[in-house]
């Protein structure tokens, strides 16, 4: 799980003040680990008692840590959020937003791209696009007039390269980076900073502690969600531009594609049909026996 989660992170005694507002793959996790760095946190997604649950987790464990619960629901319009916007940076003695943390996602189910309906592509597009591009535009002048500010952008493999059986999904995750990618070069120079995250699949616990129940029913190798928040990070801190997370065979067609596109577009076509019957059996869809197999699915 995660939220939209502006943070302020303070290293040392307080001789390095770094300011970001973001959102992560799994927001609690995330969050503690920066918590554990002396950030000030803002916690946002719509379940309000979810929020409470992760400060209370967060306050427990770092009393010292500044938590602030801040519900939103990213495809609530631009008034909406303007409104949120304003009250998040008037938090912290209206410090402002450093980081801005994007993670908030939609659901995402695989499927064939002719299988989504109008329906599923407005609501993944209002939450993974519409909500984040407006919600980016409402917080950088201010960012802009203090001459600093951190977008950090959950991503996805899947908005590098095709990911058949999740086309929409990696639709609204290429619009993502076509947007945080400009953006950066537009305003680098006033002291605007964008880190994309593209992560691979990750391990995300469930709130009962749990893997999901697609996760626990197919045997995909998943980057615990641990160290893709270290990470990401690690990442963000050292002012990378992009950062990718996975195990492979994922890394390999992501370098395919981003290196050699015919080549990695061949294997995606090779790969496509038989990913979606993996996906349709719940079995491995980043197996590398889709790519060298000669079964449908792992
Ligand atoms: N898990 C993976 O394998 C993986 C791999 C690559 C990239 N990612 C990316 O990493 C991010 C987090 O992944 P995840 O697996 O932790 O996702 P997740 O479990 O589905 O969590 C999504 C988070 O977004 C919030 N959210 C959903 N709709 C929202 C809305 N309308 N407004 C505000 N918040 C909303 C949810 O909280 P509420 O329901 O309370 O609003 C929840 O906290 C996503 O961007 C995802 O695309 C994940």
């Amino acid at each position: 799980m995660l939220l939209a989660l502006p943070f302020v992170l303070l290293a040392g005694a307080g001789a390095f003040l770094l300011y970001k507002f973001a959102t992560v793959v799994d927001g609690e996790v995330l969050a503690m680990q920066f918590a554990s760095l002396g950030a000030k946190l803002i916690l946002s997604a719509r379940n309000k008692d979810e929020l409470e649950r992760v400060k209370q987790n967060i306050v427990c464990k770092y009393p010292d840590c500044k938590v602030e619960v801040l519900p939103m629901d990213l495809s609530s319009g631009e008034g909406s959020l303007k409104e949120v916007v304003r009250e998040a940076e008037s938090l912290f003695s209206n410090a402002g937003i450093d980081y801005m943390i994007h993670n908030a996602a939609f659901e995402r189910p695989k499927r064939g791209a002719l299988e989504e309906t109008e329906e599923g592509v407005k609501a993944t597009f209002n939450v993974n696009v519409f909500g984040t591009i407006t919600l980016t535009r409402l917080l950088a002048p201010s960012m802009l007039d203090r001459g600093m500010g951190h977008f950090v952008v959950m991503s996805s493999a899947a908005g590098k390269v095709p990911a058949p059986g999740q086309a929409l999904y990696s639709a609204s995750k290429h619009a993502l980076n076509g947007y945080f990618s400009s953006l950066r070069s537009e305003l680098c120079t006033k002291g605007i900073k964008v880190t994309v995250v593209c992560p691979g699949p990750i391990e995300t616990p469930q709130p009962s502690g749990a893997a999901s129940s697609s996760q626990r029913h197919s045997s995909e190798k998943r980057v615990s969600v641990e160290r893709c928040a270290e990470l990401t990070i690690v990442a963000a801190t050292h002012g990378l531009k992009e950062a990718w997370i996975s195990y492979q065979p994922v890394l390999t067609v992501m370098y395919l594609v981003q290196y050699i596109p015919t080549v990695g577009y061949w294997l995606m076509d090779k790969i496509g049909a038989k990913r979606l019957d993996a996906a349709a059996k719940k079995g491995n869809t980043y197996s590398w026996n889709l790519m060298f197999g000669g079964k449908k699915s792992a």
